[in-house]
């Protein structure tokens, strides 16, 4: 990580140097100098101030950033920062330099954070993975990822061993679908924690994604309408068969009394004669 430590005061990036110089007229030289803050984050390409204090007169040719001035302090803006580095604030005092640096940290926020269900449409008992990413940010190694079902985390991952450059970050979990997973959002929530870095705690969520789950129709259930509709068909098969012969002998029955009627009138029509 490269710092420049120019002696006095010729900082390229953002310089910040308190010096406090205690001089006292006898010659001899005590320094203590204060910067604040003394850890800053800084977001990518952005800008800070850093205040350099001093309880006596401050000698300082500081940068050309310098916002305002104090006899007790000077107040510097640091622009356009995108590496991490260290700066300084200083003061001379009878050929003594006394130095506070501050070491500045360049933060990548997390922009997006993106969800990802598969398949999105599941059967209960059945796998399913949730990705969860998050593009170009640092430092990974204070970020951790959270994925969530409703309110209730599923899982959390943290990083390490990361570099100060922006990266990817990405997590896959594997699960097994449930029924109430059907009744809840699943989410990513990305956090970026400064705080002990001097920042504060950054936090973005994924938009909700829906899993729909499928249950299957469980055996029994199977069974009882197999049963219902074979009941169902036999009673239609037996009401055919039952229509039909009622039907032949309800024929004949009538065939049989045109018979005797015929019979009859033969009969009748042979005992006139
Ligand atoms: C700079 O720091 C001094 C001492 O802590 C404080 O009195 C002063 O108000 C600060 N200036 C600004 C602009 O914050
Ligand atoms: C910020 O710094 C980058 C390189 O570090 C440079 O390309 C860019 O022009 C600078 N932007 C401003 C506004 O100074
Ligand atoms: C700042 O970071 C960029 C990319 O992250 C790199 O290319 C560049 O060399 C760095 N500058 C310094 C002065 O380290
Ligand atoms: C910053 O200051 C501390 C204490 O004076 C010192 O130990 C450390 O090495 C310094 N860091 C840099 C990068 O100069
Ligand atoms: C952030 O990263 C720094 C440097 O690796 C580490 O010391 C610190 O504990 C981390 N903080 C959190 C909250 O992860
Ligand atoms: C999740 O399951 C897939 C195959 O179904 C496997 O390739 C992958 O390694 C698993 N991931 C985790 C984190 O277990
Ligand atoms: C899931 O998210 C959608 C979109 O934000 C919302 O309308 C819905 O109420 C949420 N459902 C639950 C169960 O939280």
């Amino acid at each position: 990580m490269p710092f420049e430590m120019s002696p006095f005061c010729r900082w390229g990036l953002p310089a910040a140097l308190l010096a406090l110089l205690f001089c006292p007229g006898s010659g001899e030289a005590a320094f203590e100098v204060f910067a604040s803050p003394e850890q800053l984050v800084v977001k990518h390409g952005a800008s800070s101030e850093i205040n350099c204090t001093t309880i006596s007169g401050l000698e300082t040719t500081l940068s050309k950033t310098l916002l305002d001035k104090q006899p007790q302090w000077e107040r510097y803006r640091v622009s356009n920062v995108s590496n991490n580095t260290v700066v300084y604030c200083h003061f001379t005092c009878s050929g003594k330099q006394m130095l506070r640096n501050v070491s500045v940290t360049v933060f990548h926020p997390p922009e997006q954070v993106l969800l990802k269900l598969q398949p999105t449409w599941v059967t209960v008992g059945n796998a399913f993975t949730i990705e969860c990413s998050v593009p170009a940010v640092a430092p990974l190694e204070n970020l951790t990822l959270t994925l969530l079902r409703g309110q209730e985390p599923l899982h959390m991952h943290t990083f390490v061993g990361a570099t100060a450059a922006p990266q990817a970050a990405r997590i896959t979990h594997n699960s097994t679908a449930h029924k109430e997973d059907g009744r809840h959002n699943f989410s990513c929530r990305a956090e970026l924690d400064l705080r002990p870095r001097g920042g504060v705690l950054i936090r973005r969520t994924s938009e909700p994604q829906v899993l729909e789950i499928h249950e299957p129709m469980p055996d029994n259930q199977m069974v009882i309408i197999i049963a219902v509709v074979s009941v169902l068909l036999l009673l239609f098969v037996a009401s055919v068969l039952l229509c039909f012969v009622f039907g032949q002998q309800w024929h004949q029955r009538r065939r049989g009394n045109y018979g005797v009627q015929a019979a009859w009138r033969r009969l009748r029509r042979s005992y006139r004669a």
